[in-house]
């Protein structure tokens, strides 16, 4: 059965990986968090104190970062340079701070390079803000996800309470908006819709239903790649 890359783009917490997860599990594809790349480089950089205005700095430390992902049951974990970071990237000392380093050229050039290797051999659902325009922009099946700020703001906010961290619903709520306006307005790579990318509004649809919608388009595109 040929392969294909499907690539999921949108606003900060419109769930996004949780579509990509469920997605990648279904048709048995792999599933590659492009967020967690960014915010594993920027708690490098947090850790290691790096002058996010020194350019010559920020693009000798990017040598020294190495990032993987790594199955642990059913969770996919991030690991820097051997270490599971996957808990420690989802922190607020992260959260804002991650858009500033996702901002800067260099940090992009090097992980797009890594997001393209892996999806030489396709059969592969990457998401993150400019999958269907950068990375992949011959991707086979584009979807723009996106929800209103109430929802966003919510579903976070319960899902960081789910994690035991005791966080203010208004500093969410200003997270993802700071966050949804530097990646929408940055000059590199800005987060827009793909023009053959696919619009889902989710504020009001279920999570089932939405898989179940992307999964048909996806098994069209890949019967469509066989004859
Ligand atoms: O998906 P996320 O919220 O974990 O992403 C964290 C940040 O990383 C987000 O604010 C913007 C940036 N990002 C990006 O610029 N490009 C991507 N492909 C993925 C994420």
């Amino acid at each position: 059965m040929k392969k294909i890359i499907i690539a999921i783009d949108g606003h900060s917490s419109c769930g996004k990986s949780t579509l990509a997860k469920s997605l990648a599990k279904e048709l048995d594809y792999i599933y590659v968090d492009t967020g967690a790349m960014y915010r594993a480089v920027t708690l490098y950089f947090i850790q290691n104190k790096i002058d996010l205005s020194d350019l010559i700095q920020v693009e000798e430390s990017l040598k020294h970062i190495n990032i993987r992902f790594q199955k642990s049951g059913e969770l996919t974990h991030t690991f820097l340079n051997d270490k599971d970071v996957e808990f420690e990237i989802r922190e607020m000392s992260v959260s804002n701070k991650v858009s500033e380093v996702a901002e800067i050229s260099v940090v992009r050039k090097v992980l797009v390079r890594e997001q393209q290797e892996m999806g030489i051999d396709k059969g592969l659902v990457m998401d993150g803000r400019d999958i269907g325009t950068v990375v992949f922009p011959d991707a086979e099946l584009k979807i723009f996800l996106t929800a209103s700020i109430a929802v966003r703001t919510r579903r976070r906010f319960e899902e960081l309470n789910q994690k035991g961290v005791i966080v203010n619903y208004k500093v969410v709520e200003n997270n993802l908006n700071h966050r949804d306006h530097i990646d929408s307005t940055r000059s590199d790579s800005p987060l827009k819709q793909a023009d053959d990318a696919l619009l889902i509004d989710n504020s009001e649809m279920d999570k089932e239903k939405q898989l179940e919608m992307v999964k048909n388009l996806a098994l069209a595109k890949i019967l469509a790649k066989r004859r």
